[in-house]
């Protein structure tokens, strides 16, 4: 009986084949193990803090007027201003001021805010969160969206 010539080269590219699979499925997983190991690092570090929020010249701002940037806004009463988070308690939507109504409300599921913070209606758990807020030299209102404070805190204004 004849052997025939290729079988041995047949068999030996058989088993390169073989090799070549395994190290690609190992390279693939290692990369795969990779890149759930660094998701679950960074889901550890939390969220990343936000830049404070340049709301503008506190002297410009009336009392009973409603200056909002982003989801943040800053007003003023009588003992001075205030900065209120607009991140609805209930599911997070963002509530609108609703100058003719005086008062916010969140278009998702209708809960409402007095404008100091206090909920007067709807599903939201509670009212709206304080946020620290500083003035610089120049008289501009920063928001820090990232320090919550009482919602009756006030910065009063000479
Ligand atoms: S998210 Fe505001 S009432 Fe539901």
């Amino acid at each position: 009986m004849d052997v025939t010539p290729d079988s041995p080269p047949s068999r030996r590219a058989w088993l390169k084949g073989l090799a070549l699979t395994t190290w690609a499925g190992l390279v693939a997983a290692l990369g795969l193990g990779l890149g759930a190991a660094l998701r679950l690092a960074g889901a550890g570090s939390g969220p990343r803090a936000r830049p404070r929020l340049d709301l503008g010249l506190a002297a410009e701002l009336k009392p009973g007027q409603v200056v909002s940037r982003e989801d943040v806004a800053i007003l003023r009463d009588a003992q001075g201003l205030y900065a209120l988070s607009l991140v609805c308690p209930h599911l997070g939507c963002r509530p609108v001021w609703r100058a003719e109504e005086g008062r916010f409300l969140c278009p998702c599921h209708g809960s409402a805010f007095a404008p100091d913070g206090r909920r007067l209606m709807g599903p939201a758990p509670r009212g709206l969160a304080g946020l620290w807020l500083e003035l610089d030299s120049q008289g501009h209102a920063w928001v820090d969206p990232n320090r919550g404070v009482e919602a009756s805190r006030r910065l009063a204004l000479g």
